[in-house]
C-alpha cells in the first residue's frame, strides 16, 4: 500500500492514498472476464467520468434514492445530530460528493466547535472536489480523506479517543451481497467503541414497475454509466471494446430482491486487452454482470445489524416510504 499524504487548504485537508499499487484493476478484470458467468466489480464504475455520471443519475426523475434520502436528512439532521452525542470524528464510507452528509456535518457543527470528517472513497477526484466545497463553507471542519477500498476500513483506521459516528448512505450497502454486507458491518464495528453509532441508508423493496425504470432511465444515463466500464478498460488497459456492440441491461431479480445490471454482447465477438495479453470471447447475448443493487425490508436490516454487531435504535423513512435511514448502536 502506498501512502502519499497531501496537505492543502490551510492544513485542514489531508488525503491519504491507500489504494493498492500495481495492477489490481487489470487483475480484477482478468479474473472477472475469464470467469463464468463474466463479471466486473461495481467499484470500478467510479473513475472521473463514472462519478460524474453517477451525479447525473441522482438528478434523474426515475431514480428516487438520492431525493428520498435528502428529504429524510433535511427533515431529521438536527435530531440525528443530537443523538450522535458530540462525536470527535465522522467516518463516511463511499462518500462521493458528500452532499447529503454535509447536512449532517453542518447540523453537528451547530452544536460543537470542531469536528474531523474522514471520507473514504475509491475516487480521489471526488474526494478532493467535495473536500474543497465542504472546507469553504465550514471553517471549523478538518478533513482526513482516505482514497481506498472501504472494505479495508478496519486496517485503515484505528478506534478514536472520542466518539465516532460512521455514515454509510445512499444504499451503497446494496451493492454488496448479504454475506459481504454483514462482513463489512463487522469491519466497521471494529473501528468503533461500544455505544458509537452507524447511520445506514438502504433502498426499500418496492414493485418492479418502480424499480426497473430507475435503472433504465429514458435519457440513457445509467446505460452510459454501465458502458463506461468498457471505455475505462480501453483507456487504462489497452482494451479494444467497441461500446456500440454492447447493450445495457437492468432488471429486478425478485427472488434475490436485487436489481441486476449487465452488459450484453450484441453479437459473437472476441476482444483483446493489450495490457493483460488477453483475448475475451463473447457469444451473442452473453453478458458481463456489473452490479447488484439489493432492495431491503426492515427485517433484512435487522438481520444485517445483528450479524454486524449492532442494535437498531431508530429508523426514518421518506414520505413516499421508498428509502430508510437506520441508526444502529455498536454492541
Ligand atoms: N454516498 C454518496 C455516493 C454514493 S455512489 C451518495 O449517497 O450519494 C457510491 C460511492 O462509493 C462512489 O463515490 C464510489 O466511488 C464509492 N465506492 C464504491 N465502491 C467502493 C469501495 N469498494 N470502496 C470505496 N469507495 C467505493
Ligand atoms: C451507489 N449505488 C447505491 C447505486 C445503486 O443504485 O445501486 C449505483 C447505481 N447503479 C446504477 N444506478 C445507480
Amino acid at each position: 500500500m502506498s501512502e502519499r499524504p497531501r496537505l492543502a487548504s490551510r492544513e485542514r485537508f489531508l488525503m491519504r492514498d491507500a489504494l493498492p499499487g500495481g495492477l489490481p484493476f487489470g487483475e480484477d478484470i482478468r479474473l472477472g472476464l475469464t470467469s463464468r458467468p463474466k463479471s466486473i466489480p461495481p467499484r470500478y464504475f467510479y473513475d472521473p467520468l463514472g462519478s460524474a455520471l453517477f451525479t447525473a443519475i441522482c438528478e434523474l426523475p426515475e431514480y428516487t434514492i438520492t431525493r428520498a434520502e435528502t428529504e429524510i436528512l433535511r427533515g431529521s439532521a438536527a435530531a440525528m445530530a443530537r443523538m450522535f452525542a458530540a462525536p470527535a470524528r465522522v467516518v463516511e464510507l463511499g462518500s462521493g460528493d458528500s452532499r447529503k452528509s454535509s447536512l449532517l456535518l453542518e447540523a453537528l457543527l451547530e452544536r460543537q466547535p470542531a469536528l474531523t470528517y474522514v471520507p473514504i472513497d475509491v475516487d480521489a477526484g471526488v474526494l478532493e472536489s467535495s473536500a474543497r466545497e465542504l472546507l469553504a463553507s465550514n471553517p471549523s471542519l478538518t478533513i482526513e480523506a482516505v482514497c481506498a477500498d472501504f472494505r479495508d476500513i478496519a486496517e485503515l483506521l484505528t478506534p478514536a479517543s472520542g466518539r465516532t459516528v460512521a455514515l454509510f448512505l445512499g444504499s451503497t450497502i446494496g451493492n454488496l451481497d448479504p454475506p459481504a454486507a454483514a462482513s463489512l458491518l463487522r469491519n466497521i464495528r471494529r473501528i468503533l467503541a461500544r455505544g458509537d453509532v452507524l447511520l445506514l441508508g438502504a433502498d426499500l423493496r418496492k414493485p418492479k414497475e418502480i424499480l426497473e425504470p430507475a435503472y433504465n432511465d429514458a435519457l440513457g444515463v445509467t446505460a452510459a454509466f454501465n458502458l463506461n466500464l468498457l471505455t475505462r478498460i480501453n483507456r487504462e488497459l489497452g482494451g479494444h471494446f467497441d461500446v456500440a456492440k454492447f447493450a445495457h441491461r437492468a432488471f429486478f431479480n425478485e427472488e434475490a430482491s436485487r436489481i441486476e445490471m449487465h452488459l450484453a454482447s450484441r453479437e459473437r465477438q472476441s476482444i483483446s486487452i493489450d495490457a493483460l495479453r488477453l483475448d475475451v470471447h463473447f457469444e451473442a447475448g452473453e453478458t458481463i454482470h456489473t452490479e447488484n443493487s439489493y432492495k431491503y425490508t426492515d427485517g433484512d436490516i435487522d438481520t444485517l445489524a445483528r450479524e454486524g454487531g449492532f442494535d437498531v435504535q431508530q429508523r426514518w423513512r421518506d414520505a413516499g416510504m421508498s428509502f430508510t435511514d437506520v441508526l444502529m448502536v455498536a454492541r
